[in-house]
């Protein structure tokens, strides 16, 4: 399959003509004025997601030439290859089938596999869940299995941000199961803090790592098997379990049940696997395969919808016009939602790992930027933090608003006021504020040094700064596993028109291989060789630098 560059198509000279003569300059402000039908003509249904972009510097002509550079660049094309099971992941010569493990049975590669796993999965999560709801205080009882109170999952990237995010994102729906804990960091603080208070009768550890060879994972799996043995656990086998592509170090590692997956999974697509152990404990298999079945819904959507109102496609289409035109170099993501304050954590890996990239795919160097910077914080916190910033610094930072409707507590007034606020960011971002806006509000006497004219140009927002607002109806399984695939496949969809492989993470390695060869010097406090910086921070870590 051969397709040219996104630089190197007609559609690309046309955004740069476009983009110098009207882009550049659109003005949110003018465009809602000029055309009451901006908000029904941008904003687009898919499965459990409306999105509303018409608060993005586009127009109708802006559209046309992106979608034009989606069909030069053979997006469908690569779709489609992606969802056959081609090996599209170049590099290491593997397919990208994390769609196959949220299909029904039979309609998608590897089904029989996929769903064999994923029963087994499912049953095994429903039996804990199952015993912490019998026997809550996890007392003994005679018979049946013992009372699994606590559930640590120890894995990082991956094998942590997805379960993690998931598991919070649908906390009320997991009180009734055990306790969900993460350990991820190779720093003892944190799996230290864990095991105080827990019981190694009453405790199930996920091993969670597609290589089982992950530094991290390894030393907090060896780290909490001594914990269990000095506490007097005795089954080890029934208080380890495994997930993994590598049976064979898990059996080595001593656990006897492990749930497997595919290579053709990547790490950061792998929530739809058994990584997602964690979270099917948490909610019960009912629930998880809702979360499989929206995710689904997402997947048909992106496999069928017409580029001109498919999601995915518009949002990957929408990012590359922000970095490649526009130049904004990061964006940021406000769900204003508590129980989404792992989603900007689990999408920099879902985004950056995957699209920061350097070289197209046959390692030319890039001359265009590729992945924006993914950070944010859940409203309204990130309003007295960095919203400052986003209004009236001088960047432009688009912002993605995601709202849910519906909460999932009784405090309807609050969540009135958590929408307002959204809204109220949108718009403030938007509409800003002109200097006799300022004036016209400024008390005369605020300050005894600066006149009001200072001080109204102190309080003014230049406005027309953009954002994308994507609205849910209720944070459930299926509209979290709708919501997650979309990010997924708007990130195929900007690294497929960047002509970068996605799906490999060769970034991570050099870091990897330094921290082993620097591991030893550590202890022994040879610094023959290293660079001055490293040499001189190493004594001082060693306490040897006098
Ligand atoms: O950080 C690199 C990485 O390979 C991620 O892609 C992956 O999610 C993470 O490490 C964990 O890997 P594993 O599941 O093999 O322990």
């Amino acid at each position: 399959m051969s397709f040219p560059r996104c630089d190197r198509t007609a559609a690309w000279a046309a955004l740069q003509g476009h983009f110098q003569a009207h882009g550049r300059g659109l003005d949110l402000r003018e465009a809602f004025a000029r055309d009451p039908a901006r908000f029904q003509a941008l904003s687009f249904e898919a499965p459990e997601v409306f999105a509303d972009l018409s608060k993005n510097l586009l127009d109708a002509a802006t559209l046309h030439f992106l979608l034009d550079l989606a069909r030069e660049c053979g997006l469908e094309a690569r779709r489609d290859a992606m969802l056959a099971g081609e090996s599209v992941n170049l590099t290491e010569g593997r397919a990208v089938l994390h769609t196959a493990l949220r299909a029904p049975r039979g309609a998608a590669p590897f089904s029989d596999e996929v769903h064999a796993t994923l029963d087994a999965m499912l049953a095994f999560a429903d039996e804990v869940r199952g015993t912490a709801k019998r026997d809550p205080e996890g007392k003994d009882r005679s018979g049946g299995p013992v009372a699994i109170t606590d559930v640590v999952n120890i894995g990082i990237g991956g094998s942590d941000l997805g379960p993690r995010m998931a598991v919070a994102a649908l906390e009320p729906l997991a009180r009734s199961g055990p306790r969900l804990h993460f350990v991820s960091n190779v720093d003892g603080h944190d799996i230290d803090a864990v095991l105080r208070g827990l019981d190694a009768r009453r405790t199930l550890f996920i091993v969670a790592s597609k290589t089982f060879t992950t530094q991290e994972t390894m030393a907090n799996a060896h780290a909490a098997r001594d914990w269990f043995d000095a506490q007097g656990g005795t089954d080890r086998a029934a208080h380890f379990v495994g997930v993994t592509t590598n049976l064979k170090a898990a059996a080595a590692f001593g656990i006897t049940r492990t749930f497997g997956f595919w290579d053709w999974v990547g790490g950061r697509y792998s929530l739809w696997s058994a990584i997602g152990l964690p979270l099917a404990i948490a909610v019960g298999s009912a629930q998880f395969r809702a979360f499989l079945d929206g995710a689904h819904a997402m997947d048909r959507h992106f496999a069928t919808a017409p580029l001109a109102r498919n999601l995915p496609v518009l949002l990957g289409l929408l990012d590359l016009w922000y970095r490649n035109f526009h130049g904004f170099a990061s964006r940021s993501v406000a769900p204003y939602h508590q129980g989404l304050h792992r989603l900007p954590a689990y999408l920099q890996q879902l985004e950056m790992e995957s699209n920061g990239k350097g070289v197209d795919l046959d390692g030319a160097p890039l001359p265009y930027g590729t992945s924006p910077v993914v950070w944010g914080e859940p409203g309204t916190n990130g309003q007295h933090a960095y919203f400052q910033m986003l209004h009236q610094g001088t960047d432009v930072i688009p912002v993605e608003f995601i709202l849910v409707r519906q909460p999932a507590h009784a405090l309807r007034d609050q969540h009135a006021k958590l929408l307002a606020n959204g809204l109220a960011q949108a718009q403030a971002l938007m509409l800003g504020k002109t200097i006799d806006q300022a004036l016209a509000e400024q008390a005369p006497t605020a300050s005894a040094t600066l006149d009001r004219a200072t001080l109204a140009r102190h309080r003014t927002f230049p406005g027309n700064r953009p954002s994308t607002t994507l609205l849910l109806e209720a944070l459930t399984p299926r509209t979290l596993g709708s919501l997650i695939a979309l990010y997924e496949h708007r990130v195929f969809v900007s690294g497929a028109l960047w002509g970068i492989n996605s799906f490999d993470q060769w970034g991570v390695e050099l870091g990897k291989a330094l921290c082993n060869a620097l591991l030893p010097r550590l202890d022994s406090g040879d610094v023959a060789g290293l660079d001055a910086s490293t040499a001189g921070l190493l004594q001082r870590l060693k306490g040897a630098h006098a």
